[in-house]
C-alpha cells in the first residue's frame, strides 16, 4: 500500500496566521486568522503583527489538525515559512514549528514564502462531499507542467519566475521598486481607503470607466517592473485636481479606481507577453494576493485564449497568504529529504 506523507504547514510571514494539513498534495485543512488591528494604521504594524501571531498560533494549528480529522502523531513533518517577511512575525511561526517538531520528534522543513506562492498551483482540493461539507470547496485544479512561467504578484513582490521543477525556479524579471500590491495599497491610501486597499479598488472599479484617466506607464528594460512612478503620478494627479475641486475624489472614485487598475493590468500584461516571447514557454500561472483581482483574472484569461497559451488561475483562498501552499512546498522538499536543522533562523530578505 502506498504510504502517504502528512505535512503540517505554518505561515506567519506578514499579518495572517495560518496552518494547514496536506496528505501528499491533497488538502485536508487550511485555517487562516487575519489581523484587523492594522486597518486603523493604513498598513501592517510589525510589532502588532507579531503579538497577534503569538495569540493566534496555538488555536490556529489546533484547529487545522482538528479539521483535517487526524491525530497529531500522524504528522510526518512540519514545514514553515522561513522568509521573506517581517522578522518578528516569522520568528513566531519558526519558533512554534521548531518546538512542535521537537515535541513530536519529526523533521522540520523551511520554506521560502515565494516558492510557496508558486507551488500553490499544486494544492489538490478533493471533490468528496465530505470535503465540500467542511467548506473546502470542490474545485479540481489541473497541475501546471514544467517548465512554466509564474507571474507572482503580491504585496511585497512582483516577479516573473521560470519554474523548471517544483524546487528549481529562476527569477527572470522583478520589480526595481514597489510591488504591484503596494501600488494598489498606496493608491488606495491616497483615496482615503482602508488597508489593504487592493480588494477595495477592485470593487470600486467595477462601477468605473477604465479609460477615464491616463497615468504614466514606466519604461523599464527587459522583464523588470516599476510601480513607484505610477504611485507618484497618481498622487500628483489627485493633489492637483483636489486643489481645483475638493470633491474630486468622491465624485470620481469609481473612475479613478478603474483607470488605476487598468494601468496596473496593462503593465503586467505587457511584461508577460515579452516573457512568453523570450522564453517560448506558453504556460503561465498567476500567484499572490494581487492575482485575486477580477480584471487581472479576466484579462489574462482573454489574453491566453487569444494567444493560445495555457493559463492557471488559483481559487481566491490560495492567492493570498495561506499555509496550504507552505504545506505543499514542504511535501516537495520532504520527497527530496530537504530538512532544516533546529538552529535554522528566519530571514527577512530571502531570495528565491
Ligand atoms: O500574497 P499576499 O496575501 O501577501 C504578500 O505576500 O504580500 O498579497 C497581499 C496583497 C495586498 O497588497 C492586497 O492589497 C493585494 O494583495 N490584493 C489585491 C486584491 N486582493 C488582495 N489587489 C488587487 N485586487 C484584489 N482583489
Ligand atoms: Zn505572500
Amino acid at each position: 500500500m502506498t504510504k502517504f506523507t502528512t505535512i503540517l504547514g505554518i505561515e506567519s510571514s506578514c499579518d495572517d496566521t495560518s496552518a494547514a494539513v496536506v496528505r501528499d498534495t491533497i488538502l485536508l485543512s487550511n485555517v487562516i486568522a487575519g489581523q484587523d488591528v492594522h486597518k486603523a494604521y493604513g498598513g501592517v504594524v510589525p510589532e502588532l503583527a507579531s503579538r497577534a501571531h503569538q495569540s493566534n498560533i496555538i488555536p490556529v494549528v489546533d484547529e487545522a489538525i482538528k479539521r483535517a480529522g487526524i491525530n497529531k502523531n500522524e504528522i510526518d513533518a512540519i514545514s514553515f515559512t522561513r522568509g521573506p517577511g517581517l522578522l518578528g512575525s516569522l520568528l513566531v511561526g519558526t519558533s512554534f514549528a521548531k518546538g512542535l517538531s521537537l515535541a513530536l520528534n519529526i523533521p522540520l522543513i523551511d520554506v521560502n514564502h515565494l516558492q510557496g506562492h508558486v507551488l500553490a498551483h499544486f494544492i489538490t482540493v478533493p471533490l468528496s462531499p465530505l470535503y465540500m461539507e467542511r467548506g473546502l470547496g470542490g474545485e479540481v485544479i489541473t497541475f501546471p507542467s514544467f517548465p512554466h512561467l509564474c507571474l507572482l504578484i503580491s504585496g511585497g513582490h512582483t516577479q516573473i519566475i521560470k519554474v523548471n521543477s517544483p524546487l528549481k525556479m529562476e527569477v527572470i524579471g522583478t520589480t526595481i521598486d514597489d510591488a504591484a500590491g503596494e501600488a494598489f495599497d498606496k493608491a488606495a491610501k491616497i483615496l482615503g481607503l482602508e488597508y489593504p486597499g487592493g480588494p477595495l479598488i477592485d470593487k470600486l472599479a467595477e462601477e468605473g470607466n477604465p479609460l477615464s484617466f491616463m497615468f504614466t506607464k514606466p519604461k523599464i528594460a527587459e522583464l523588470n517592473f516599476s510601480f513607484s512612478g505610477l504611485k507618484t503620478s497618481f498622487l500628483y494627479f489627485i493633489r492637483d485636481n483636489v486643489a481645483i475641486n475638493p470633491d474630486f475624489i468622491e465624485q470620481q472614485k469609481n473612475n479613478l479606481c478603474a483607470s488605476l487598475q487598468q494601468t496596473i493590468v496593462d503593465i503586467l500584461i505587457d511584461k508577460i507577453i515579452k516573457a512568453v516571447k523570450i522564453t517560448g514557454i506558453k504556460e503561465v500561472t498567476l500567484s499572490g494576493g494581487v492575482s485575486a483581482n477580477s480584471e487581472i483574472r479576466k484579462q489574462f484569461t482573454e489574453l491566453s485564449l487569444k494567444n493560445k497559451w495555457k493559463i492557471h488561475i488559483l481559487p481566491f483562498s490560495f492567492t493570498t497568504d495561506n499555509a496550504a501552499m507552505i504545506a505543499v512546498a514542504g511535501y516537495f522538499k520532504f520527497k527530496q529529504n530537504l530538512f532544516a536543522s533546529h538552529d535554522v533562523a528566519p530571514i527577512a530578505r530571502f531570495e528565491l
